[in-house]
Parts: structure tokens; sequence; C-alpha cells
């Protein structure tokens, strides 16, 4: 017979940037993060996995194509949860033997993957959890997030629906360092985020080889997770809590910035943000200098895409701004897309 299990996960955006890496192996992060999962109605991978007896070979097939599973995170994953489903089979000798089948994996992005926006999250984030539903794992969400996190650092984030933190923890081991929910999206559901794609080309440096060229050449990086990073992980918390949107926009901006500033001090430096990306941020500042308040946020990941965080009542007024101004930069792709937050269950 066949097992069947299937889930979504959404993308989620950073507000507070994880950049370096303390293990590579264990993708053990040199400061604590935030950030907020998108709805699973925008950008959201869904994955279906099967097992049984008679397969033959552990099989991957993401958006129709079949991909290897060779990786080392993979694999690390793969690793994790069997061992996991293995103890459950160990202590209740009824279970089927699902340690020891493989599995058949079939992965589905609703946006391009080649859009530069990050799929890695939301892919071993649904890799993951799918996975555990079908072996019925009873560990949390935040026990799960730790083998996420081994599939790509960010992806230990998707597990949570709204306004997650993921823990640096203190362990060599790692067992410490997981995701766990700050705010569900319900306590604060007026945030909306908007994405404006200024480039679909995929991105030049790769977070991971970025990161670690950052913790090895940059001096400013040090003073970043030091005295930095810190601070900002616990007002930003707060600022989510309180619902206080003029300080989680400043802390979010700051924070972009902050992170593309060891990028530039890596050695040789690294570029992520074009010359769209850094118009997109005068418009926003020009945005909150005209209506003298802080009423939209800029973030940027890997890339040059901008992100937008704001309240559903100023949406029109924004959007209205920047359809007219962004008319005025070149290279703008005049696409955008406009997820609605929701929490992801
Ligand atoms: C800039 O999670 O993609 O988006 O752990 O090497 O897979 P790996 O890196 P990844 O890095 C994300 C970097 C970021 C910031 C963030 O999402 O916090």
């Amino acid at each position: 017979s066949i097992h069947i299990a299937s889930t979504t996960a959404p993308v989620n955006i950073a507000t507070l940037k994880y950049w370096g890496k303390r293990d590579a192996d264990l993708n053990l992060p040199t400061n604590s993060s935030i950030s907020v999962t998108l709805s699973q109605d925008d950008l959201r991978t869904l994955t279906s996995v099967a097992t049984s007896e008679s397969f033959n070979k552990d099989t991957l097939w993401i958006n129709g194509k079949e991909e290897s599973l060779d990786s080392k995170r993979t694999q690390d994953c793969l690793k994790d949860l069997r061992s996991l489903r293995e103890e459950m089979e160990v202590n209740d000798k009824s279970l089927p033997r699902f340690s020891q089948w493989k599995l058949h994996i079939v992965s589905e992005n609703n946006f391009p993957t080649a859009a530069g926006l990050a799929s890695s999250a939301a892919g071993f984030a649904a890799l993951v959890v799918a996975i555990a539903k079908l072996y019925q794992l009873p560990q949390s969400m935040s026990e799960l997030s730790k083998i996420a996190r081994k599939g790509s650092g960010s992806a230990c984030r998707s597990l949570f629906g709204g306004y997650v933190a993921w823990e640096m923890g203190q362990l060599a081991n790692g067992e410490d360092s997981m995701a766990v929910p700050v705010a569900s999206m319900d306590e604060w559901p007026e945030m909306k985020a908007a994405i404006l794609v200024v480039s679909d080309v995929k991105k030049d440096t790769p977070s991971t080889q970025g990161m670690q060229l950052t913790v090895h050449t940059s001096d400013l990086f040090k003073e970043r997770i030091n005295n930095v990073v810190p601070r900002r992980f616990e007002e930003m918390k707060t600022a989510i809590r309180n619902k206080n949107f003029k300080e989680f926009a400043e802390l979010t901006m700051k924070d972009s910035n902050s992170f593309h500033a060891t990028c530039l001090d890596s050695y040789p430096p690294i570029f992520y943000m074009n010359d769209t990306s850094k118009k997109i941020i005068r418009l926003i500042h020009s945005i909150n200098e005209f209506f003298g308040e802080v009423i939209v946020a800029y973030t940027f990941d890997a890339g040059p895409n901008a992100v937008l965080y704001y309240l559903e009542k100023d949406e029109a007024k924004i959007f209205a701004f920047i359809y007219t101004l962004l008319k005025k930069v070149e290279g703008w792709a005049n696409k955008y897309t406009e997820p609605e937050l929701q929490s992801f269950e």
C-alpha cells in the first residue's frame, strides 16, 4: 500500500536578518533573526510525500522536473526525520516500518522559482512538515524547525505563520537553535507585505557563500552581531507585541541597511541591491517624509527585489505614490505581487 501526506509552507521575509553562520555544517547562525511569514495563498510551496514498501529509491520532483536528493542538506533532513520515525517504530512494533521505506516527494511552487524570491525557505519547511505528517511524528513545530534549519537556515522560520523569531541558541550541537512564534498574524492582522520585483534574474552570490565571506572578511560584521542585532532582536519583538508600526518599520529598514552594509564591507564586496533598489529606498523615505509619519518600510534580501511592509489602511496612498513615481524609475520591471498576510496552519 501507499501512504501519502501533503502540506504547504509559505515564504517568510526577514525583518531582522540572518546573515552569518557559526557552524556551516549544522546551519547555526551568528545572530538571532525575526521574520514575517506570508499567507499560504500567496508565495508558497506545496509538497506531497508518499512512501511504500515497493518504492525502490527516494525520488524528488520540483515543479514537475526530477531533481537530485543528494545534497548534504537534504540528506541531513531525511536522516533526522527517519530516525525520529524509527524511534516510534521501536516503541510500537505494530507501526509500519516507514523509516526503512523509500520516499517519493513532489513539490510545487506557486511562483516562478527563478524570480529571485527565496524559495529554499518554503521548500525545506514544506519538505520537513510533509514527511513529519506522513510519519505522524509527535514533535512540536519548534522541534521540527531544527530539522528544517539544517536544510536552509531561513526555512526554520517558515514552520510558523505570523511573526516568528529564530533563536540562535548557544549549544554547539544546535539543539537550542530553533524557531519560536512571536505573535500570530491574528494579533496584528493589519500588517501587509508587497514585493516589488526589480529583477527576476538569479542572484549572483548565493547566500551561503556570501555569508561565509562576510563572516571571514568584514570588521563591521563583528559590530553588527555583537552590539547591534542583540538589542534590535528584543526591540523588534516588543514593537510587534505592542503593534508599534513606527518602531517595527524603522528597525526593519535599519536592519536591512545594516545587513547590506556588511555585504559591502566584505572583501571582495558583495552587491545585492542595484540602482533600482536604491531608488526604491529613496522613494520610501520620501513617502514617509511626505506624510509626516512612518507608514511604510522596505527590506532587501540577497537580491535586488524590495519587500515593503505597511498597514492595510495606508495601502491606497502608498501605492498611489509608488505607481506615479516608479514610472520614472528606469529598470522598473512593472510587475508586483501583493501578498496578504495570514497565519499558516
Ligand atoms: C538574506 O537561509 O538562504 O534572506 O542557511 O545558507 O540556506 P542558508 O541561507 P538562507 O539565507 C537567508 C539570508 C537572508 C536573510 C534571512 O532570511 O534572514
